[in-house]
């Protein structure tokens, strides 16, 4: 099938640093099929300046100006797609949350609504519960389910996909895989870089919901979710399984929760009064049997000593054992690894503790996420991409958090490039970040 990408705010942050490269590269690749890409910008712009280092996307692409408020612009995009029957055309929002209402009510009142097409949507989707019902009651009205993909590019990265396929294709790990054996699971996304002038997104956001919302929740979903023990793993019923994981998540508790700002944030801003959070720290209890119990710990934030993202998974210890864990690491390094007690080498029977891990190869190429999330959207596979009902629960998750940090006005700071460790202080009897 053909397909036109249609991309709403080509100029923006996103698409210069993440949609070209990944069509540039999955065209390369000859992923994407017979495809035309248009992009949309308010101001006029030329090619050359939108394309960048990916000039090869020249012959592919098309630029379009229009004022994104004025119906009869839609009407002109329309005929400027001019799409054949059998022809699908993907509109890929890459705008600032405010304006993505108004576009997908403007495409739905010009007609660009039909069946074989298809609304990728960019996170954050609402900024709490009732907000993010009301934006899936409005795309709603004008787009059917199977017609949006949510994007979350962490659920798209290799190594997440990985939890899921590492967990059902290795029978020693599915045995284990319970509160019975597994005494605390932590997922951590730590980054080294602040918020890079995005000050009005960020100021609106924080980190609970840019990060905890949707990242580090469907990792935690992806670890948790129940897989068929008597069946090969069917990919589609991703999202049912990751709900399912969601559903099963106690809402979170304020007092086992820290939140943190760093040191240069206001200024960066320009608000003095800021208590917009950029560090975050959580921890979650499943009602699940199988999880019940057990702490499931969630942390992130910006501006810290380095960035990394992995997933530990602890083993219980027995009376005398050390205790075992898994590690998923999600990125820089992409890799998983077991942390196990040996003999240490010589005379005196000490122990040492090695890892057993398994890297991808280096200088291999793999998909970037935003690969994956396009290939995926015009090939209608929908297992990495959020429903709403996933989008729904993850906030009623964080709701009691919101509702307690928005009485608060004493953020705690840290400094730039501080140890995560430091952040978290004795907060929540972390061992390790
Ligand atoms: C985005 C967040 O979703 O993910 C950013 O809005 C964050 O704040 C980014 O920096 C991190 O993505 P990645 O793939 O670089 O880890």
């Amino acid at each position: 099938m053909k397909t036109t990408l249609v991309i709403f705010g080509i100029t923006g942050d996103l698409a210069q640093r993440k949609l070209l490269p990944a069509l540039a590269n999955i065209i390369e690749a000859d992923k994407a099929g017979e495809l035309m890409i248009i992009g949309v910008s308010r101001r006029a712009i030329g090619q050359f300046e939108v394309l960048g280092e990916h000039h090869q996307l020249s012959g592919t692409t098309s630029l379009f100006q229009m004022d994104l408020d004025n119906p009869a612009d839609y009407q002109r995009l329309k005929e400027h797609i001019n799409a054949e029957e059998d022809e699908q055309v993907l509109f890929y929002l890459s705008v600032p949350p405010d304006s993505a209402g108004g576009i997908i009510e403007h495409l739905g009142q010009a007609g660009l609504n039909a069946p074989s097409n298809k609304l990728l949507l960019e996170k954050p989707f609402g900024v709490d519960l009732a907000s993010a019902q009301a934006m899936v009651d409005h795309t709603a009205a004008y787009f059917h389910e199977s017609q949006i993909y949510r994007i979350d590019h962490y659920l798209a990265k290799e190594m997440a996909q990985n939890i899921v396929t590492f967990r059902a294709r290795n029978a020693i790990f599915s045995y284990l895989w319970s509160s019975q054996y597994i005494e605390r699971i932590e997922v951590v996304a730590l980054e080294s870089i602040t918020i890079e002038g995005r000050a009005a997104f960020y100021e609106q956001t924080g980190a609970l919901r840019d990060f905890v919302q949707g990242h580090l929740l469907q990792l935690l979903a992806l670890t948790l979710l129940p897989l068929p023990t008597d069946d090969d793993l069917n990919w589609d019923s991703l999202p049912t399984r990751r709900q399912a994981a969601l559903d099963t998540l106690i809402p979170a508790d304020p007092a086992r929760a820290v939140r943190a700002q760093y040191d240069t944030y206001k200024t960066e801003v320009d608000n003095p009064d800021s208590q917009t959070e950029t560090f975050v720290s959580l921890e979650l209890r499943s009602s699940d049997p199988a999880w019940q119990g057990i702490p499931l710990a969630l942390t992130t934030g910006k501006a810290l000593s380095r960035k990394k993202t992995e997933v530990r998974v602890h083993f219980r210890r027995t009376n005398t054992a050390q205790s075992n864990y898994l590690i998923f690491k999600i990125q820089p390094d992409e890799a998983i690894a077991i942390d196990l007690v040996t003999k240490k080498p010589g005379y005196d029977q000490e122990v040492e503790h090695q890892k057993l891990s398994y890297m991808y190869p280096p200088g291999e190429r793999r998909p970037d996420a935003y690969e994956q999330v396009i290939v995926d959207a015009i090939n209608s596979r929908k297992s990495l991409f959020a429903t709403s009902s996933e989008v729904l629960r993850a906030w009623e998750i964080l709701a009691p958090l919101q509702e307690a940090w928005a009485q608060q006005t004493d953020i705690k700071t840290y400094s730039v490039g501080a140890d995560a460790r430091e952040v978290l202080g004795d907060a929540l009897n972390r061992s390790q970040i």
